[in-house]
């Protein structure tokens, strides 16, 4: 079925997601949408994050697609029960990968970061509660980071400082595994590792979800069957350079337009 895949995001920090994507499935077309007028979601109640995730949806259904991954982990733990009740196509989403770094953690303690959206939501604490009780967790609400990423501060001292401020005190507590928490955080792994020294295993959930995409295409007999090249269309709401700067380096051809949605 040659319809495009949707992805969302209240930016860019999806494309981290977006990327693995067409690395396992280079035959799929997708569209990418970023609410960057809207972000930062995670500093935002639970009931606006999911009208802002319903929006998002609904503008992609009306685009065509044939499934949509929630690229966003603060809008998966706040909104995707309410999606997949709603809405006829299956939905991927993404949430901060606790279990596989409770259960490889030797030292007993594994550092979490992520928005406070997703660590306030219901479905955090359930799965945090499943998986982390024989464990220490340190929980960090990453404030202030993603609007840096969103104003294209990814490099600048400010950022590293913020970064610095969150991440040393999980030394302490003797972590061995750091779960990114928010798609917006795997294009800081290089300042994490410096931060952290490098020892720390990093843990983000970018090809589990690219991998459980194909899975579910498959057993829904959606998977694209064309021979032309794929087209990557990315919509945002505020300027499209925001776009083109974290995407400079991907080989495949992208089209971006500035959309008011
Ligand atoms: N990329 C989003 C996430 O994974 C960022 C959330 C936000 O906008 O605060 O949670």
């Amino acid at each position: 079925m040659n319809k495009p895949i949707g992805i969302f995001d209240s930016g860019v920090g999806g494309t981290s997601i977006w990327k693995e994507v067409i690395k396992l499935l280079p035959n799929e077309n997708t569209i990418y949408l970023a609410d960057s007028k809207n972000a930062p979601y995670g500093e935002k109640p639970s009931e606006e994050i999911l009208s802002l995730s319903i929006k998002n949806t609904e503008l992609l259904i009306s685009k065509g697609c044939k499934l949509i991954i929630v690229a966003c982990n603060t809008a998966t733990t706040n909104a995707i029960d309410f999606l997949r009740k709603n809405y006829n196509i299956p939905f991927i989403g993404i949430e901060p990968a606790i279990k596989p770094a409770a259960l490889q953690s030797k030292t007993g303690a594994i550092g979490i970061l992520a928005t406070k959206g997703t660590l306030t939501s219901e479905l955090f604490a359930k799965t945090a509660f499943e998986y982390t009780k024989h464990i220490t967790t340190i929980e960090q609400d990453g404030e202030g980071l993603v609007s840096l990423i969103e104003a294209g501060k990814l490099n600048s001292k400010e950022l590293n400082e913020l970064l610095s401020t969150y991440l040393k005190p999980m030394l302490q507590f003797n972590i061995d595994h750091l779960v990114l928490g928010c798609t917006h955080y795997p294009y800081l792994i290089p300042q994490i590792n410096e931060i952290l020294g490098g020892a720390i295993k990093i843990i983000d959930s970018g090809e589990a979800v690219a991998k459980q995409t194909k899975a579910i295409l498959e057993k829904n007999n959606l998977l694209s069957t064309k021979t032309t090249i794929s087209q990557h269309q990315f919509c945002i709401n505020t300027k499209t350079e925001v776009i083109t700067e974290i995407l400079n380096d991907v080989s495949v051809v992208i089209s971006v337009e500035r959309l008011e949605f």
